[in-house]
């Protein structure tokens, strides 16, 4: 029995150094890719650097044909460095810096990217669903503690989303900063009502919040099918060859779920200002106090911040159509010629 005990230890040690083995190999790689990638930062500091100085000198040149390729092979570049960076570690700045410290929050692939956003996107519609459950319990049920846990609950998941959105902008997200402020408003509009003690204002205010947040959660989950769709479509396309059609399919289905979303969105704006409007008329109640007139300056500047978001998102939008529209148009004539020009070629 102990002889057979001191093989097995033999064969595991065995097994152990070729495990050893195969992990010095793995250091060494990620010191050749940690020199690659420095080497990588290297040349585009080059780059930028040299391009710089030669934009300095171009200032005082006379502007001919040949200046303006220069130029727009310049801005050409620019864009492939930007496109190079993003494959390369980023090191955390601004927000992220301060709650995280410095360290590097980027995703290498674009794989590791959607799977992130998907759960992103999950993750926002999981936290709607249980906001909720618990504000159908506490339209029924008067509790205190109960309240205090979901105002609680709401603050947790603000600072949550608000790191998740900070690292999705270090990766690339094209999301618009007041998305990003709105959530450190609400964060900021969770706490104050927080500490909003207990009085005649807050009761008649409750149940009108209680409301406001539930068809908050019902906006959520129709934004979730709408982002998640277009998350899909997005990464569909990308794996496509005929990408200017297939962008046109995708551009007619944003289209549909964006004119399908914008009401819902306006009416949960038009519940912010007279959230508004109710919290300015009882911060005349003489048991007033500052989170009132606080809460509903907050909500006043939701309402101005998010409808002036969403009504500038349709002309943008609209543009990126118009564009797409023109350049399948020239690439469908492009393609009648060469067809034309083949058959004349056989003929
Ligand atoms: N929160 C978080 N991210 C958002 C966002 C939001 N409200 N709106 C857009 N984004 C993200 C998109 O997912 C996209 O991310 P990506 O670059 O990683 O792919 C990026 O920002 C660019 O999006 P954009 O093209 O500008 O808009 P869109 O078509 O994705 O969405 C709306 C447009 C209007 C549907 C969307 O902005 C929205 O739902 N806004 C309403 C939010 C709101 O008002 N909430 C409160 C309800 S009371």
């Amino acid at each position: 029995m102990c002889d057979q005990i001191f093989e097995e230890w033999e064969e595991l040690t065995q097994e152990y150094n070729k495990l050893e083995s195969v992990n010095e190999e793995y250091i060494k790689k990620l010191q050749e890719i940690t020199s690659i990638q420095q080497a990588c930062l290297k040349y585009i500091g080059h780059q930028r650097y040299r391009m710089k100085t030669l934009t300095q000198n171009l200032k005082d040149t006379k502007t001919d044909e040949s200046i303006q390729k220069l130029k727009e092979g310049m801005m050409k570049r620019e864009t492939e460095l930007q496109e190079i960076e993003k494959t390369l570690p980023r090191q955390s700045e601004g927000f992220l810096k301060f709650i995280l410290g410095g360290i590097d929050v980027s995703f290498l692939n674009k794989d590791d990217k959607f799977k992130y956003k998907d759960e992103y996107e999950k993750f926002k519609l999981t936290c709607h669903f249980v906001a909720f459950v618990l504000c159908l319990v506490l339209l029924n049920v008067n509790s205190k503690p109960l309240e205090q846990f979901y105002l609680g609950f709401l603050i947790w998941y603000y600072c949550a989303i608000s790191i998740r959105e900070s690292i999705l902008k270090v990766n690339g997200s094209r999301i618009k900063v007041w998305w990003r402020i709105h959530h450190i408003l609400s964060l900021l509009g969770s706490g104050i009502m927080l500490v909003w003690s207990e009085n005649e204002t807050w009761n008649e205010f409750r149940n009108q919040f209680i409301w406001y947040n539930i068809y908050n959660s019902f906006i959520q989950y129709l934004q979730f099918k709408y982002q998640r769709g277009a998350l899909y479509r997005l990464k569909a396309l990308g794996e496509m060859q005929n990408m200017d059609i297939t962008i046109e399919g995708f551009q007619y289905w944003m289209w549909r779920g964006l004119t399908f979303l914008l009401p819902f969105l306006f009416i949960g704006y038009i519940f912010q200002l007279t959230n508004a409007f109710v919290l300015f008329n009882l911060s005349y109640h003489p048991q007033s106090t500052w989170q009132l007139s606080a809460t509903a300056y907050l909500f006043l500047v939701l309402f101005i911040g998010n409808t002036t978001t969403t009504i500038m998102v349709v002309p943008s939008k609209l543009k990126q159509k118009l564009m797409l529209k023109n350049r399948v148009m020239t690439q469908r004539v492009y393609n009648r010629l060469l067809e034309a020009i083949k058959k004349d070629h056989n003929s």
